[in-house]
Formats: structure tokens, C-alpha cells, sequence
């Protein structure tokens, strides 16, 4: 019997990242945070001064880049590159625009499919992104798409921000959740959509548990 996935995408600050984790601790299964591939690319290009434009370099930066994924103190996700600590380093603005240029690319998408896939294992996976059920695991038995209205997104990271002891101003992030959000959903290559067999949680008006609940509610209708 094939190991379970439950998809779930969504555009940037859905709340997509927290309820499938969420998910995954209730089920213990593991956890795909696919959007965390993409900022590495970035972030790697960044370092090593490679332009977004260089398909070829970013395509092998995909393929070979030395990354991990573990569990901090209070068992929060930690991302790593070439083994230094850039959980934070990955969120920043700057590299949040830098990955979904990244991702426009066909051939740093296909660079990631087998390492996207690998995190398939037992008893079952959670995997968050934009094409966790269209192109990764289109197989998987459970899609969601978590949309929220655009100005709730700008909110919620305007919030997590200022938790963080950031400054941002809401109008800003507005912008950028728009302009980051019009490029996943026009290029060419795996543009974010709902899959046809998708079920769409809007979350714009429910707090967390409600989200949680109604994830929830469809895993148990489909597993
Ligand atoms: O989900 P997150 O905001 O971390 O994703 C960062 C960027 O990576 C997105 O804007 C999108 O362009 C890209 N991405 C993608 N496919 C995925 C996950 C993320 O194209 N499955």
C-alpha cells in the first residue's frame, strides 16, 4: 500500500506552513515545507552571487545544494544550508521575492522533484507548497488550496513580523504578497492552482483551531 500524502497549497500567507504542521503532529506523519527548496535555491544564489536569471547555475544549485531540515529546542522546524542555521535567513522579503523568481524556472522545478519526493515515507506525509497536488504527489489522497484575501496575508505577516521585533509597513507587504502571488499564478511552468480534485479552505475569517478543525475534518472524510 503507497505511503499517504496530504497535499496542501496555497498562495504566501494562507497559514499553510502552521496548519500543516499542525496536521502532521496530529497524524505524526512528516512534514514537506516545498516553499523552504525554493528559498534555499535563492538564498544559495545569493550567496554564491548568482542572478535569478542564471537558469543553468540556479538549476544546479537545485540539484547538488548541501541542505538539511531538523527540529530546534521547542521542536520548530530548522532549515539548513551547507550547515549553518538559515531558518530565518530564508523568510527574509528580499529572498521571498528572489524564490518565487526561482520558481518560475522548469528546470530548477525538475531539479527539486526527487528531492521533494524522497520525504514520502512512513506512515504518511504532509506536504505544504503550490503544486503538492497538481505536479508532486498529483496521486496524493487528500489535496486542500488555503486561500485568504490578500489584505488578511498582508495582516497575518505584518503580525508575525512585529512578533519577531520587525518593522514593516502593511501597505508593503500588500504590494509584495501581490506581486509575489501574480507571478506564481501566471508562469508558465506549474502556476499555483487548485487541483481539480481539490477541496478549498478560505481561512480569510477563521482563526487557527477553525482552520485546524476543518483540515481536519476533510483528512478524516478521505483517509
Ligand atoms: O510557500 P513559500 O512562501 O515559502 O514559497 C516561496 C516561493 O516558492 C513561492 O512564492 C513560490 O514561488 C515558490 N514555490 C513554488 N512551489 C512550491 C512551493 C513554493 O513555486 N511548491
Amino acid at each position: 500500500k503507497a505511503v499517504p500524502v496530504i497535499a496542501i497549497d496555497g498562495p504566501g500567507g494562507s497559514g499553510k506552513g502552521t496548519i500543516g504542521l499542525m496536521v502532521a503532529k496530529a497524524l505524526k506523519f512528516h512534514f514537506l515545507d516545498s516553499g523552504a527548496l525554493y528559498r534555499l535555491v535563492a538564498l544559495a544564489a545569493k550567496h554564491h552571487g548568482i542572478s535569478t536569471d542564471n537558469e543553468e547555475a540556479l538549476t544546479v544549485l537545485a540539484g547538488h545544494m548541501d541542505i538539511a531540515f531538523g527540529a530546534g529546542k521547542h521542536g520548530e522546524p530548522r532549515v539548513y544550508l551547507e550547515g549553518e542555521d538559515v531558518s530565518n535567513d530564508i523568510r527574509t522579503d528580499e529572498v521571498s521575492q528572489m524564490a518565487s523568481q526561482v520558481a518560475a524556472s522548469g528546470s530548477v522545478r525538475e531539479a527539486l522533484l526527487a528531492r521533494q519526493r524522497d520525504f514520502r515515507r512512513e506512515p504518511g506525509l504532509v506536504a505544504d507548497g503550490r503544486d503538492m497536488g497538481t505536479i508532486v504527489f498529483p496521486e496524493a489522497e487528500v489535496k486542500i488550496f488555503l486561500t485568504a484575501s490578500a489584505e488578511k496575508r498582508a495582516e497575518r505577516r505584518f503580525k508575525q513580523l512585529q512578533g519577531m521585533g520587525e518593522s514593516a509597513s502593511i501597505g508593503d507587504l500588500l504590494t509584495s504578497i501581490r506581486s509575489r502571488d501574480e507571478r506564481d499564478r501566471n508562469r508558465s511552468v506549474a502556476p499555483l492552482r487548485p487541483a481539480d480534485d481539490a477541496i478549498e479552505v478560505d481561512s480569510s475569517e477563521l482563526n487557527i483551531e477553525q482552520v485546524l478543525e476543518s483540515v481536519l475534518q476533510v483528512v478524516r472524510d478521505k483517509l
